[in-house]
């Protein structure tokens, strides 16, 4: 063996490499009593126990780790959060236990519009201690990589500050972040939607791009909020700019923000709760990955999305945990959990979608979320000999350890 650091992962009871190659495999490819060996952080074999450890010695290996018949599976990516936050809305989940109403309450000045105001008077340290905070719980729940949004500022001073928030926190802890922004989360107190996007288009944008630590632009396409037409100038303005859209699309209405996604190619439509048949013929056909939130459902009390139509219709289907102050789950286990229990998905369709499936609707199609040869070293090993156990596990984590790049940065 030699060049690089080598990582050596044996003993492994179940191992999920990918997704299945062929129908016989089912939605996962998955070998038992394997091996990985991974040379700089990428994997470059995937074979039995035996054949690895003979090629590649443990005893040589930096990183060691004799699996004694346990299941691992990649690392999750959770490709859609609000991560970067400051503020408490707790009261408000009593108020919407009691009733209240997510958008009403918006409409009055609370949700989005209170956590920006607590994000402009909060630190940048502050911003940052606090998102690389829940990294290291998401990090626990064997998240690898994260998506994570501006949108809590709304204005150009601060929609910088959040993206550069994310940039430092990516930078001091393990996970992987893919910005994204999101100036038109909501309108801003006192402003006209109309002008707001002008704002967002004309002087947030320019800006944004000018950063450069942005990927995606993303809009929140609902009722109240930003109509199909806003929403596309937003998107294409992004795009003008180098940043691929995402959209939020027919959580509470159904307005269009699914067709407007698959006209404009997005790399992804999100929440998609409304979603019509024809939504899900129109995305499959033009490549647009669904992402499902299924904890933002499950905290509202409002119904789930139709994960099955999606994919009887042929889309790689992925799950995010949406993670915000509207819905505080930080879990990509809990989100298969609910995947599995309330969306009639199978376990192994549950974790396709928080792996390969989710890292699609991230544009990163280097082999992230799966564990075949020049995929990233990004696994999670089980305190469990099935994969099954992370859908299953309704209290406690199954994860026993998690590498990114081939190294043990949990257990
Ligand atoms: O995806 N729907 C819009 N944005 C977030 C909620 C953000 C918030 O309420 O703070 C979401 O659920
Ligand atoms: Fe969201």
């Amino acid at each position: 063996m030699s060049g690089g650091d080598l990582s050596v992962v044996y003993g492994i009871g179940e191992l999920v490499v990918g997704p299945g190659e062929d129908d016989s495999d089912g939605p996962l490819e998955i070998r038992e009593d394997a091996a990985f060996a991974a040379v700089d952080g990428e994997v470059v074999a995937v074979a039995s126990s035996e054949a690895i450890t003979r090629e590649y010695p443990p005893e040589n290996a930096a990183t060691a780790i004799d699996a004694d018949g346990r299941a691992v599976v990649p690392g999750f990516v959770d490709p859609h959060t609000h991560a970067v936050f400051a503020g408490d809305r707790s009261d408000e989940f009593a108020a919407k236990l009691g009733g209240a109403e997510y958008r009403e309450i918006l409409a009055e000045g609370g949700g989005i519009l209170r956590t920006v105001r607590a994000v402009r008077e909060a630190g940048d340290d502050r911003l940052v201690a606090s998102l690389a905070g829940h990294l290291e719980t998401m990090l626990a729940h064997g998240t690898t990589t994260a998506e994570v949004k501006s949108g809590y500022g709304l204005d150009t001073e601060t929609e910088l500050r959040l993206l550069a928030a994310i940039d430092r926190a990516d930078a001091r802890q393990p996970v992987d972040l893919v910005p994204t922004f999101m100036g038109a989360h909501a309108v801003p107190e006192r402003v006209d939607a109309e002008a707001y996007v002008d704002e967002v288009i004309g002087e947030q944008l320019p800006a944004v791009a000018e950063q450069g630590i942005a990927a995606f632009c993303d809009v929140f396409c609902e009722e109240g909020v930003f109509g199909v037409d806003q929403s596309r100038r937003v998107l294409e303005a992004g795009r003008e700019r180098g940043l691929e859209p995402k959209i939020h699309a027919e959580e509470f209405t159904r307005l269009g923000g699914a067709e407007l996604a698959a006209e404009l190619g997005a790399v992804s439509a999100d929440h998609l709760l409304c979603a019509t048949d024809e939504d899900v013929d129109a995305l499959v056909e033009s490549g647009v990955v669904p992402v499902l939130l299924p904890g933002t459902a499950f905290g509202l009390g409002e119904g789930y999305a139709d994960a099955r139509a999606f994919l009887e219709a042929g889309a790689p289907v992925a799950l995010a945990t949406d993670f915000n102050p509207n819905c505080h789950s930080r879990s990509m286990e809990f989100v298969q959990t609910l995947g599995a229990v309330e969306m009639g998905l199978t376990p192994a369709e549950a974790l396709l979608a928080a792996t390969r499936n989710a890292a699609l609707a991230l544009g990163l199609e280097d082999g992230t979320g799966t564990l075949r040869e020049g995929a990233p070293a990004d696994a999670v090993v089980l305190e469990a000999p099935s994969y099954v156990h992370v859908a299953y596990r309704l209290d406690t984590s199954a994860v026993e350890a998690v590498l990114k790049s081939g190294e043990v940065v949990y257990e």
